[in-house]
């Protein structure tokens, strides 16, 4: 379809899309309501020939409301995306077609034929209605066919059969030409030809009345040739026979060395032979055979003759055995050639060296392994055999690797290996820390399951006989937290309006970090070691408990925070207390009254009973004190026998206990005249510690 035509089709559509659409689905009219095409039969030509094929069209007079005239036809086999490429434009046939059309029928003819025209011609038309444009299936088959000579080795070898044939039904009867060397023998006009033939000339066949496209010859092997690639055949070098002909059908091959005074030697079935490595004994004659059913041909025979490169290479090492690195060797390569060899020295197949008989090398650790010199003049070249040099050296720094890799984990198996690069090969010994405690004389150090004691550094070293070298690797073991532990202070009950320190700690690595919860709460009331809760009220009793947490794993522990009001206790004891000491008071108020009464000693009497009273009376002021603080005391214990007593958890406590003691006894005598919230927290110590003695 031309770019006229698509655009004349997609303008009668308002909507450029579904233009399109409708085109591709109704680009040509179906083969019903008047449209058709009827095609001549299909057709076998021989190569060469002429053939005429012809079509009979109909197409409505009217279509959609438009009355039909025809525009275009034309011939075609060739159509992509709606592009038809008529015959007459197509340069395979251009100047080989002619159509002769009338209004309802056109015929088209090609002459000459070959086998590249066989496939199917359609015919086309078109008309002045845009969707008016027809072609018809299927068309008209062509295949085109040259006749064809079979060879048939009969029974008697001596005898073979050639037969015509071709793929093409011919009409009957047909007659057979037969060609020697393009000229027509006189026989029967049969497709069979039985005779003898002469292997020099060519045989062919061809339809009588088609002479000129005679089938292809066939013939016995001629031209046949034995060559040598490269030309020049050098020892050691691969080398390739090729035997060839022109023959058909295709010959088979035989290679042959002439020997001396004899035939030849069968070397090889088929067209090739190669020679991986050719040898001064491969120098000789050759020749080749091809055959096929209508004869054989000998090659011209040719001459091999490997060329002598150097007769031998060897390589010898001064001094010979084991060298100790830092010594210097030499390496000397010796061969027979004429001319004399030049010489490439190799290590692991890498040149090291070129144009020097001698390799001369201070050696280190890198110049252990095997050499081979190669000795090569313009006739060819030969390689020594390999010679290892072996080369003694201490280790090098080993390296140390930790299996498996990434983070270690407590519990897991750990496996640090040592290696180091020396010769002779080193012996191991692990050692641990600084202080370098041997632990094992192994390349493995092996921890069944490594805990966070194994951390540290380790050293490795690796001893031979040439000396020795270490490394140092350090083991950091990671593990989860431990079971954290968790403490108050102060401790003991808290009085409600004080505050509290609740204190979690625990070992992990890597550091843990710590979140606070109270019991029966979704969310961390803190984080950190410590979490302090100020003025605590009622609300604040509970369990709390302290989440230790590193990337390995966590932990957790519960502490109660136990809140109580001041003490009735305690206020009794200060009611009394304070009572006492007014009663103290006026006692002594009173003693003093009733001295003054009493009448004044002797002079010279008795001069010390004064300072003896008043000695005694501070003596008994003391005691007072005393008897005030061993009544506080008392006062305690009955408090400590409602408790279960038990061991106090730690020193530390026993201490803070001891401490609690003497504030009780020095706040006491000010606790009557000024009972501060204050002294009551001091006082608080003291009753802290009873519900830990009763733990
Ligand atoms: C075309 O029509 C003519 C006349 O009807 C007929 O002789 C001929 O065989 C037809 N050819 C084909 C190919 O149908
Ligand atoms: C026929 O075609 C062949 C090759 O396609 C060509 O060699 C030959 O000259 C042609 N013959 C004629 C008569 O055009
Ligand atoms: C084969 O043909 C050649 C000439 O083409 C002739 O010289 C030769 O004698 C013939 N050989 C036989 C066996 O007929
Ligand atoms: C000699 O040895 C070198 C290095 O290994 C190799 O590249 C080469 O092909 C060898 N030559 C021969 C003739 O074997
Ligand atoms: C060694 O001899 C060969 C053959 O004569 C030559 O091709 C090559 O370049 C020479 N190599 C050196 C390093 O002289
Ligand atoms: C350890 O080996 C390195 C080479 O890997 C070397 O340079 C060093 O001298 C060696 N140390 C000892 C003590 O031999
Ligand atoms: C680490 O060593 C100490 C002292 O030997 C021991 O008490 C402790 O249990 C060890 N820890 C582990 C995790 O084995
Ligand atoms: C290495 O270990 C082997 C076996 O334990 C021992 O015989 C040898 O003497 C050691 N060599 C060195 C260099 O320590
Ligand atoms: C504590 O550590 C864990 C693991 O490393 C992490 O998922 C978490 O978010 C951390 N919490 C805080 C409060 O940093
Ligand atoms: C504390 O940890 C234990 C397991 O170690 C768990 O059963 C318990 O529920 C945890 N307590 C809280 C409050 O998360």
């Amino acid at each position: 379809m031309s770019y006229k035509e698509m655009k004349a089709a997609a303008m009668s559509f308002s909507a450029a899309i579904r233009g399109v659409i409708v085109l591709l689905m109704a680009a040509d009219v179906c083969g019903q309501n008047g449209w058709a095409v009827s095609y001549s039969p299909s057709i076998c030509a021989l190569k060469g020939s002429t053939v005429e094929m012809s079509c009979n069209y109909t197409y409505p007079v009217i279509y959609k409301n438009v009355q039909i005239v025809i525009e275009n036809t034309f011939w075609f086999t060739k159509e992509s995306n709606g592009n038809y490429v008529a015959l007459k434009d197509d340069t395979d046939y251009s100047d080989r077609v002619k159509y002769q059309c009338t209004e309802k029928s056109c015929s088209l003819k090609i002459s000459n034929v070959t086998q590249t025209d066989s496939k199917d011609y359609k015919f086309r038309f078109t008309t002045n209605h845009q969707s008016g444009k027809y072609t018809g299936s299927p068309g008209v088959s062509l295949s085109v066919t040259d006749p064809q000579v079979k060879v048939n080795r009969l029974d008697d070898p001596t005898r073979i059969q050639l037969t015509c044939h071709t793929d093409c039904q011919l009409p009957r009867p047909v007659s057979y030409v037969w060609l020697e060397d393009e000229t027509p023998i006189t026989t029967e006009n049969k497709n069979v030809f039985l005779s003898s033939f002469n292997t020099t000339h060519r045989y062919q066949c061809a339809i009588k009345g088609h002479e000129d496209v005679p089938s292809p010859a066939v013939y016995a092997p001629r031209t046949t040739v034995l060559s040598v690639t490269p030309s020049e055949t050098v020892e050691g070098s691969s080398v390739t026979l090729t035997c060839s002909s022109d023959a058909n059908p295709a010959a088979k091959y035989n290679i042959y060395r002439v020997n001396e005074g004899q035939h030849g030697q069968l070397l090889r079935t088929g067209p090739q032979s190669v020679f991986s490595s050719i040898q001064v004994s491969d120098t000789g004659r050759y020749y080749c055979t091809a055959g096929n059913d209508l004869g054989s041909q000998t090659s011209p025979s040719i001459d091999i003759n490997v060329k002598y490169g150097p007769k031998s290479c060897s390589v010898s090492v001064n001094p010979s055995g084991t060298v100790e690195e830092g010594n210097p060797v030499s390496l000397t390569c010796s061969s027979d050639a004429n001319p004399a060899a030049n010489y490439t020295w190799y290590k692991e197949n890498k040149i090291i060296l070129t144009g020097s008989k001698v390799y001369h090398v201070a050696v280190g650790s890198e110049h252990r392994g095997n050499y081979v010199c190669k000795a090569q003049n313009q006739h060819g070249e030969r390689n020594s055999s390999s010679l290892f040099l072996d080369v003694l050296y201490a280790p090098k720094v080993p390296s140390v690797s930790i299996s498996p890799s990434g983070d270690i984990m407590e519990g897991n198996s750990v496996t640090l290996t040592c290696s180091s690069d020396a010769n002779p090969a080193a012996n191991y010994t692990w050692y641990r820390g600084k202080d370098k405690k041997p632990m094992k004389s192994n390349k493995n150090l092996i921890f069944n399951s490594i805990n966070s004691n194994d951390s540290g550094q380790y050293y490795c070293t690796a001893t031979n006989t040439k000396g020795q070298n270490n490394s140092r690797v350090n083991v950091d073991v990671k593990y989860a937290p431990r079971s954290p532990s968790v403490s108050l202070s102060p401790s003991g009950d808290i009085m409600k309006g004080s505050s509290v320190t609740l204190t979690c700690s625990s070992d992990a690595n890597p550091a843990a970090n710590y979140s606070w919860y109270k019991e029966g709460e979704k969310a961390p009331k803190a984080s950190g070691k410590s979490f302090t809760i100020t003025n605590i009220q009622n609300e604040h009793n509970g369990n709390y408990y302290c989440k230790v947490q590193n990337k390995i794993g966590w932990h957790n522990a519960t502490v109660t925070v136990n809140v109580v009001a001041v003490s009735l206790m305690y206020i009794l004891i200060g009611t009394i207390a304070s009572i006492l000491l007014i009663m103290i008071f006026l006692l002594v108020l009173i003693s003093r009254k009733w001295r003054k009464s009493t009448p004044p000693p002797k002079p010279g009497g008795n001069p010390n009973n004064i300072e003896q009273s008043q000695g005694s009376l501070s003596k008994s002021q003391e005691d007072l004190q005393y008897a005030s603080i061993q009544f506080m005391r008392k006062q305690r214990d009955p408090v400590y026998e409602n408790f279960t007593p038990g061991k106090t958890g730690t020193a530390d406590l026993e201490e803070e206990g001891e401490q609690n003691v003497e504030y009780a006894t020095v706040k006491f005598s000010q606790r009557t005249e000024n009972p501060e919230p204050e002294d009551d927290s001091n006082a608080l110590y003291s009753v802290i510690n009873k519900p830990k003695r009763g733990n």
